[in-house]
């Protein structure tokens, strides 16, 4: 089994709390919320607001938090009060990831650093034994729906090796964009343990019976 962390970027935004109980009862494993500004990437999506209303009415959903934004240390709090349970920040970000990590953790949260496709995987190492999660785009991170860029696969068995050469085989090694089931096996073969799944999961006809397939694969 594969866990999952259904992208709610693809969710149906006027009925947010129901398509993660759907998705949580067919077993997904956390909820990846993505966040945009409009200017690390060229979309603007939802922000604290938002996660602290699904986590009121769903305390017990742990909230997988991607910051696609210019300055993620400046929001950490407010997503930790929000009810972030691991909070994801770009290496490519304004914010000095050291300093981001620390605050992340002090805020009493997982942390997680992600990679865009143009970023080599050696970049996460002075930081891997720091996180809970590494995070490699298969897409550029700004929407939804794009193709997976199989270049993603040697970064993830890179990270794998690292991870366990590290001894950190509990680390999340998550991949985001455009994973399906036609690209989520490879991905699995490469070492991701935490697949995100958007338009694969709440584009489907049945969003429960895509996320079991996908944890099945
Ligand atoms: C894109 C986001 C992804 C996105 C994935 O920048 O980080 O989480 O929702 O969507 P799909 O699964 O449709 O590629
Ligand atoms: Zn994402």
């Amino acid at each position: 089994m594969t866990s999952i962390s259904p992208s709610l970027l693809s969710a149906d935004f006027s009925a947010l709390g129901r398509e993660c109980r759907t998705v949580l009862e067919a077993g997904a494993r956390m909820l990846h919320f993505d966040v945009m500004d409009g200017h690390f990437v060229p979309n603007l999506t939802v922000g604290a607001p938002v996660l602290q209303s699904l986590h009121q009415a769903l305390p017990d959903a742990l909230f997988d938090v991607h910051l696609m934004i210019s300055r993620p240390l400046e929001y950490v709090k407010a997503f930790a009060a929000a009810g972030a349970g691991i909070i994801t920040f770009h290496l490519e970000s304004e914010s000095p990831a050291g300093e981001t990590i620390e605050a992340i953790h002090a805020a009493g949260c997982g942390a997680g650093l992600a990679i865009r496709p143009g970023t080599p995987a050696e970049a996460l190492l002075p930081f891997l034994g720091r996180l809970e999660l590494a995070l490699v785009m298969s897409v550029e991170p700004g929407f939804g729906g794009q193709a997976f860029q199989p270049a993603a696969l040697k970064k993830l068995q890179f990270l794998h090796a690292e991870a366990q050469k590290l001894g950190r085989p509990g680390l999340w090694l998550e991949v985001d964009g455009g994973v399906d089931e036609h690209t989520a096996p490879a991905c699995r073969q490469a070492g991701a343990n935490l697949l995100v799944a958007g338009t694969a999961v709440f584009r489907a006809p049945d969003p429960a019976a895509a996320v079991r397939r996908l944890a099945a694969l």
